[in-house]
């Protein structure tokens, strides 16, 4: 267990400018697409986060020389020389699920540890695995491994409908089909702004895609796949959504920049709700909130439903509310784990099932905190932000996963914070 904490001690005013960094969910994608073009990629807007660090170390596993300079990646793909994302990397970290794909392609099979649970819930990969069987990959799960290979006669483009828009696997579908000659196209397909950024990316790099950012993606396959240099990293919505909730806390004015407002329609639906004053730019946000919040009820659902990354920060808001909220969470199970955590800060929420119904309070009182996953993590830290007294959080590298300078940022912001 890390001794690391972050310590905050709450009732400070925030105001002023906070600059977002890239996204955590669209960059690891980019690092493993990097793989399909043999040659050397260069991203930029890169988080300097532990989840980035660990996807470094498995395209370093698998041959790829990388340089991490400031926030921009070089990857140089041309000796890779390994198929295998080992146990030891996809136990730390379920992303790196995403290099199955890029190595069906570049190799014509891939062997990846299965991943096991994790904090928030049991992540199957079945749909993977049904969507790239439906353009003829054969999979093999044996010893805890899964062994994809491709038939000797060829993958064939096809039509792929999925069960559930999963995230994942639209990018891992759409990865694979990108190197298959004809047309392939993906039914209920996830529309995350990350599943964009992804297929911009390959677009740059030789296929020819249609549809992305919406359920039906149609993609031309090709087998010349050049290397991108310059790639700019969307701007991370989720870490968005996390200053906007400081913001709110901390009273503001708190503008959030370097990030498609477009791309948070719901949570700032959702801020306006609750009672928040909204200035809404092309690349910003701002906040502006005076007094107790308003109840409102969210239900999490695939983009552009209100994203389940949010859910843990929203529930601060309604903690604080005056009057009853209901939270429903659609996409992971275990996703209330915190909520323990939150009551032990003054919170009253009752649990059941995959809602949490909670009833507001006037503030919350600092505790020491445990984080159970990242977004949590970002959302105890919030609450010490708004309660009395000093609150300590724990198991903070989860946090580090997807947040880059998280307490740096709140201090720019008034915030009174510091690593302990
Ligand atoms: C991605 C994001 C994560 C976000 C999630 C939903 C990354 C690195 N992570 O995760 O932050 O919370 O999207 O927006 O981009 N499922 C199955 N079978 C499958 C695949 C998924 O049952 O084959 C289930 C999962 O268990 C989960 C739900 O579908 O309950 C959503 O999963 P998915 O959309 O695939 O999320 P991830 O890509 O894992």
């Amino acid at each position: 267990m890390s001794v690391e904490r972050i310590i905050v001690e709450g009732g400070k005013t925030l105001t002023g400018t906070v600059q977002v960094s890239g996204a955590k969910n669209s960059v690891l994608k980019l690092m493993a697409a990097s793989i399909l073009a043999s040659g050397t990629t260069t991203l930029t807007n890169v988080p300097r986060i532990s989840d980035v660090a660990l996807m470094e170390e498995v395209l370093r596993h698998l041959g790829a020389t990388v340089i991490a300079e400031n926030n921009t990646l070089t990857i140089d793909t041309s000796n890779l020389s390994c198929y295998e994302a080992p146990y030891e990397l996809v136990n730390r970290m379920r992303a790196s699920t995403a290099v199955l794909g890029p190595l069906i392609n570049r190799f014509g099979k891939a062997r990846v540890a299965m991943p096991g649970g994790c904090q928030i819930g049991s992540r199957q990969m079945d749909l993977h695995f049904a969507g790239l069987e439906a353009l003829g990959v054969a999979f093999e799960n044996k010893h805890g491994f899964i062994n994809a290979s491709v038939p000797s006669s060829g993958l064939k483009a096809g039509r792929v409908a999925l069960g559930f828009p999963s995230v994942g696997a639209t990018e891992n579908l759409m990865i694979v089909a990108s190197a298959i000659p004809g047309t392939s196209v993906i039914e209920n397909a996830a529309c995350e702004p990350e599943i964009c950024d992804l297929a911009e990316f390959l677009i740059a790099m030789g296929a020819e895609i249609k549809g992305q950012g919406t359920p039906v993606i149609t993609i031309q396959g090709t087998q010349d796949f050049s290397p991108v240099t310059d790639y700019r990293t969307v701007g991370d919505r989720i870490e968005a959504g996390t200053f906007l909730v400081a913001g709110a806390l901390g009273g503001g004015p708190v503008t959030v920049q370097g990030f498609n407002p477009e791309h948070l329609r719901i949570p700032l639906a959702k801020l306006k709700a609750l009672g928040c004053v909204l200035d809404i730019a092309h690349q910003s946000v701002t906040v502006t909130h005076e007094g107790a919040f308003k109840p409102t009820d969210i239900q999490t659902l695939p983009y552009p439903g209100f994203p389940t990354d949010l859910q843990p920060q929203f529930m601060v808001l309604a903690a604080l509310a005056d009057g009853v909220s209901v939270i429903t969470e659609n996409i992971f199970e275990n996703r209330f784990m915190f909520v323990d955590e939150l009551v032990r800060m003054g919170a009253t929420v009752h649990l059941e099932g995959h809602h949490a119904v909670i009833e507001g309070v006037k503030q919350l009182s600092g505790a020491p905190v445990q984080a159970s996953d990242l977004r949590a993590g970002a959302a105890l830290v919030l609450a010490g932000i708004n309660a009395e007294g000093s609150s300590h959080i724990s198991e903070v590298e989860h946090i580090y996963r997807g947040y880059e300078g998280l307490v740096e940022k709140l201090q720019g912001l008034g915030a009174a914070i510091h690593h302990g």
